[in-house]
């Protein structure tokens, strides 16, 4: 396996707490992987960790070949990882196409002189910009293009959550990161966002490694699955791998 991510030992304390306890890890490029585990137990640490949020206390990662254990959250953005929070971080008053170009900064970057002098470049720039947040709106679901100008407040929770992943994928990452996407919807939303997600997966070749509870979903799109507790991975395979694992049904599903 060519692993298009990899953790060696990666640690972070808190204090005296160890939320992410020498974690080895290696995603391939394609996988779906569920990334499951106790309240507590280090999963969004794990994000904060591999986005720069937080620095490592020990421990490596490296991204397509390169070490990016040092990385600030904007290079690591850079290099093509993005993601979602755990909290929905849309700014409700603006529109649909406002918050997807928050997550746009590499395609925003030439400041007041550029915006001042360059109009008609500028005003190509923004053309751009419509057309790339009205294709990705369309390949996700696409009932939501028709909505780009609408906001955000204004439209049902699954769509803010949908246009919270656009969000993180106008920037086109190669590995997508979500935590608890599903968080706050109904079981037959919860499947009808998977699916999307699935689609766009397959669309754009994505990778993703996705922090979900419902283990029916993790079921559902998974390739692999890792498990944590006290940030420690205890088990790693496919979702029937590690459901038959005792030490994930005694930690997580609570059971025997
Ligand atoms: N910024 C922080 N400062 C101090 N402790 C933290 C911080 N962030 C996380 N922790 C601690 O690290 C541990 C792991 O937290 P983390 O948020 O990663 O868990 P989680 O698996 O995402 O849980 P949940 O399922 O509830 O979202 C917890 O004990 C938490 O209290
Ligand atoms: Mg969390």
């Amino acid at each position: 396996m060519t692993a298009l991510l990899s953790c060696r030992g990666l640690t972070r304390t808190f204090g005296g707490l160890v939320a992410l306890d020498a974690l080895d890890v290696e995603v391939a490029e394609g996988w779906v992987l569920g990334l499951i585990g106790p309240n507590g137990s280090g999963k969004t640490t794990f994000f904060n960790v591999l986005t720069g949020l937080f620095p490592a206390s020990a421990g490596q990662i490296r991204f397509e070949n390169a070490e990016i254990t040092d990385l600030k959250p904007q290079g690591v953005y850079r290099i093509g990882i993005a993601r979602t929070f755990q909290r929905s971080r849309l700014c409700l008053p603006l529109s649909v196409f406002d918050n997807l170009m928050v997550g746009n900064h590499r395609n925003l970057n030439h400041g007041l002189w550029f915006n001042l002098v360059r109009r008609q470049a500028l005003r190509r720039q923004v053309e751009e910009n419509v057309a790339a947040a009205r294709e990705l709106l369309t390949i996700f679901h696409a009932p939501l293009a028709a909505r780009l100008f609408e906001p955000a407040g204004g439209i049902p929770m699954i769509d803010r959550r949908r246009v919270e992943v656009c969000r993180a994928l106008i920037s086109r990452p190669k590995l997508l990161l979500l935590d608890e996407p599903s968080a706050g919807m109904t079981h037959e939303e919860t499947l009808q966002l998977m699916d999307d997600i699935l689609r766009v997966q397959r669309k754009l070749g994505l990778t993703i490694i996705l922090i979900e509870h419902e283990m029916s979903v993790i079921e559902r799109i998974t390739s692999h699955c890792m498990v944590l507790n006290y940030g420690r991975k205890i088990a790693e395979g496919t979702y029937a791998q590690v459901s038959r694992n005792l030490l994930v049904r005694q930690a997580y599903l609570g059971l025997e």
